[in-house]
């Protein structure tokens, strides 16, 4: 292996989306394709980094040459982030979570009833990111994604802020854009500064992204 910018650094990124079950065969979920984060895997890899990539369930082999944990659901995703943190360096959360898990899954497949209308209760899974970005454990650089359908920059700037990210990648979504395409395009925003990076195959924005957290990272220990 070629020594590069990110030799000796750890690097945990998140993929997929998450399954929430309803019943044994039914679940809720979003819909990611895990590509944008298995591209960011292999391009962190390629930088030299030590990386651990974290995935929901999708159709994608590991890239060669990293740790690799499948999980199922949000709580399985954050409890293997939190036990894999000590000295990360850099943390990107790509997965595209499921916010909410059904309050009560059923032990046995249910039946469907006469009834028009079928309420399902609900309950707030963790934030993942937002834990690793508040944890004592906090690696120096955290970065989010936002997948938006409307005022791409306006949310993506928000959640930067709220969720206490050093760094957001928001791509645009809706009308076939981004979800399960090879293509992606980005726009990059940090704290003074903001990044657009052009449709590429995922794996080219990948390494541009891995590139800018790398700046990103040098700009603030040169403090
Ligand atoms: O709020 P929203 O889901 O749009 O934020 C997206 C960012 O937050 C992504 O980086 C995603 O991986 C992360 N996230 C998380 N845990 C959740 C929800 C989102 O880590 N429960």
């Amino acid at each position: 292996i070629q020594p590069g910018p990110l030799t000796g650094k750890k690097v945990v990124i998140t993929a997929g989306p998450t399954y929430e079950a309803i019943d044994p065969v039914r679940f809720i979920a979003n819909r990611s394709s895990g590509k944008m984060g298995y591209a960011l895997a292999q391009a962190a890899a390629e930088a030299g980094a030590d990386v651990t990539l974290i995935s929901g369930p999708v159709a994608l082999t590991a890239p060669i040459g990293i740790t690799f944990l499948k999980v199922e659901t949000a709580q399985q995703m954050y409890d293997a982030v939190m036990s894999h943190l000590a000295q990360t360096t850099v943390f990107i959360g790509c997965a595209a979570v499921a916010d909410y898990r059904p309050a009560d899954p059923a032990p046995t497949k249910l039946k469907k009833s006469a009834k028009d209308d079928l309420s399902l209760q609900l309950r707030l899974n963790p934030d993942i990111i937002t834990a690793v970005a508040s944890s004592g454990e906090r690696p120096e650089l955290v970065v989010g994604f936002a997948a938006e359908t409307d005022d791409l920059q306006h949310y993506a700037q928000q959640k930067l802020q709220h969720k206490g990210l050093d760094m957001i990648a928001a791509n645009q979504v809706g009308d076939g854009l981004a979800f399960g395409q090879d293509n992606n395009a980005l726009e990059i925003f940090w704290e003074g500064g903001h990044k657009s990076l052009l449709e590429a195959p995922k794996l080219e924005i990948a390494r541009e992204l891995i590139t800018l957290i790398t700046e990103r990272y040098h700009a603030k220990n040169s403090i």
